[in-house]
């Protein structure tokens, strides 16, 4: 089937088969590799994006159901050359090491800053409870989120 959708403020349209998963069609279809294909069970968020502005897996949407629908991805943050602020935290904070889940925490932790401005450290471990980083043992990451709430 033939899918439309707006990502980033695009409107893209694929041939996507019914089975296919969005992520699959963002990564391989979209020219969108941004989020990342770590488990594709919605166990560890690498590949979080906002669906219509909320946040979700896009390994566990079809991309059929986001026909007509707004995705944003990792790619869209960003204001040209200029990083959205909670990628520069993790820059600045050296939350970043294979960097395989940090598309899905910079998703993640934009997400929530959006809605909570001055997250305490509770609503910083809820938020990205669904985002498994191998690498860094998450002190870096909490050390980028707060600083990203503070700029
Ligand atoms: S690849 Fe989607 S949650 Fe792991
Ligand atoms: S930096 Fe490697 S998995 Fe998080």
């Amino acid at each position: 089937m033939r899918v439309s959708l707006t990502i980033n403020g695009e409107r893209h349209e694929a041939d996507c088969w019914e089975g296919e998963s969005l992520l699959f069609a963002l990564r391989e279809k979209l020219g969108f590799p941004g989020s990342k294909n770590a488990c594709e069970q919605g166990e560890c968020g690498s590949c979080s994006v906002l669906y219509d502005g909320t946040l979700v897996c896009a390994c566990l949407v079809l991309a059929a159901q986001a026909d007509g629908h707004e995705v944003t991805t990792v790619e869209g943050l960003a204001e040209g050359e200029e990083l959205h602020p909670v990628q520069q935290a993790f820059v600045d904070a050296g939350a970043v090491q294979c960097g395989f889940c940090t598309p899905g925490l910079v998703v993640a932790t934009a997400d929530l800053l959006r809605r909570s401005p001055d997250p305490s450290d509770d609503e910083i471990r809820e938020a990205l409870s669904g985002n498994l980083c191998r690498c860094t043992g998450y002190a870096k990451i909490f050390d980028a989120v707060r600083a990203a709430a503070r700029s």
